[in-house]
């Protein structure tokens, strides 16, 4: 197949999905689990080249949701691709649990200097954002000797049965499980859109002051005594609940609570990190240090790897307490080993500038159309959030629905977050001009999913 790295707009040859995506999708239909929640456009991909996706119908795509957050060097970067081949010629696997090799004390170190967590660090290795989320919670119920936690509501954590007693994004995900595993007690998020209690738009203090009063003067006071809290669970940039940043106040305030009460703060950075709001962590935007952080999604440019690092005193457990036979696969520390050098070298950077550059451009297309109630965002972490009129700022989910479809038709891949929000996470080696492109696309789909109502 011919190389799409020089291509400057998508190129869509067929009817959408084409023939042989068809296939494809009655074949999954058939065969694989129907619980993933897809939109409504169907997406088959061949290859994926830097920031575009050629689909196996030959159609060419714009990829600006990097496969949810995940392929942030872009697709097939030549160098993690280079280190993955390399690494494959030497061995596949060993079990790190229970035999040595260098990459895992190698990707340690590295993570212990980069990593918003005051002091010496160790790291736990698994596969997934929500193993790296199963392993804070195991390990905050372990240091502390207490069982409470507390988490936000619209906050996504992952959906094993402990993340999945923190998640609280959507009721489809908790909908069959019966009672949540964990004792969480979730609190308003502040999100300066939707006040959490008011559902007005509001300032961070008043956003911020709202939801850190819940804790203290309620939850506190009532039914989580801050005594038998062990962890408070926080993404600093919302992500399936509609990449809300949350206000600077906000998160040191949970620093101060959770440090006059002995309560850990565990910030999930799986998809906030590694370069996607311009800088190597959100926490670093708001000068935030954690007592445990959990990475996963781009850490790997695609290879499943999920992380804990944590302050080395709290990881005071025996061996057997916390292992997984697959956690810190060879080829995937060798792909995040290659990640962190290229996004240290260029791409955090470029997700800073270029990521400025598409917020500000889609902040002129809120300007243009009154059914874009709010853009927001840090770095290449953006959330454009859809109303039926400015006015009212009613949230309307299916004119988003109908947005993200009319992207997939010109050929610009975007997914949503949240209720109504379209979430912009592209390939950080996006560039100016790829952002003038996916921006025409996006202008054009919100005409058109406008005048197309009740089309879908
Ligand atoms: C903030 C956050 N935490 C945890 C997870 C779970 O990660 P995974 O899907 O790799 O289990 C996700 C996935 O979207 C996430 O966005």
């Amino acid at each position: 197949m011919s190389s799409v790295a020089t291509l400057k707009r998508p190129e869509i040859k067929t009817a959408l999905p084409g023939p042989n995506a068809q296939k494809i999708i009655e074949a999954d239909a058939q065969f694989v689990t129907p619980s993933y929640p897809r939109p409504d456009y169907k997406l088959v991909i061949e290859r994926g080249e830097g920031v575009w996706v050629t689909d196996v119908d030959g159609n060419v795509f714009l990829d600006c949701n990097a496969g949810v957050a995940v392929c942030n060097t872009g697709h097939c970067h030549p160098e993690v691709v280079k280190a993955v081949q390399e690494q494959s010629e030497n061995f596949l696997h060993m079990c790190g649990t229970d035999f040595y090799y260098n990459l895992m004390p190698a990707l340690a170190r590295k993570l212990d200097e980069i990593v918003p967590v005051e002091g010496p660090t160790r790291t736990h290795f698994a596969n997934s954002g929500t193993e790296a989320i199963e392993t804070a919670l195991k390990l905050a119920m372990h240091a502390t000797g207490r069982e409470k936690f507390i988490a936000f509501f619209n906050s996504f954590h992952g959906r094993t049965l402990g993340a999945l007693s923190l998640t609280s994004s959507k009721a489809a995900q908790r909908s069959g499980f019966k009672r949540q595993l964990l004792d969480v007690t979730h609190v308003p998020f502040p999100n300066v859109f939707r006040h959490p209690f008011t559902g007005e738009r509001t300032t961070p203090e008043e956003a911020s002051r709202a939801s850190l009063d819940w804790i203290e003067n309620r939850l506190f006071k009532t039914t989580v005594p801050p005594e038998e809290c062990a962890a408070i669970v926080v993404e600093c940039v919302q992500g399936e609940g509609g990449y809300v940043p949350a206000p600077r106040e906000f998160l040191h305030g949970l620093r101060r609570i959770c440090d006059e009460h002995g309560i850990l703060l565990v910030v999930d950075e799986v998809q906030s990190g590694m370069g996607r709001t311009g800088r190597m962590f959100a926490c670093e935007h708001y000068d935030l240090k954690a007592d445990i952080v959990c990475i996963a999604k781009g850490i790997a440019s695609g290879l499943p790897l999920g992380l804990c690092v944590a302050r080395a005193g709290l990881m005071d457990w025996k061996p057997g307490a916390h292992a997984s036979t697959f956690g810190g696969n060879p080829v995937a520390i060798a792909a995040a080993l290659k990640t962190i050098e290229l996004l240290e070298r260029e791409l955090v950077a470029n997700s800073a500038s270029v990521g400025a550059y598409l917020q500000e451009g889609l902040r002129k297309l809120m300007e243009k159309h009154d059914s874009i109630g709010d853009v927001r965002g840090l770095g290449m972490m953006i959330g454009v959030e859809f109303v039926t009129d400015k006015a009212s700022m009613k949230p309307d989910p299916e004119m988003r629905n109908r947005v993200e479809y009319a992207c997939y038709e010109r050929g610009l891949i975007l997914l949503g977050a949240g209720f109504n929000t379209i979430r912009w996470s592209p390939p950080l080696i996006l560039t100016r001009e790829n952002a003038d492109v996916a921006l025409e696309i996006f202008d054009e789909a919100i005409t058109a999913a406008g005048q197309n109502r009740h089309a879908l």
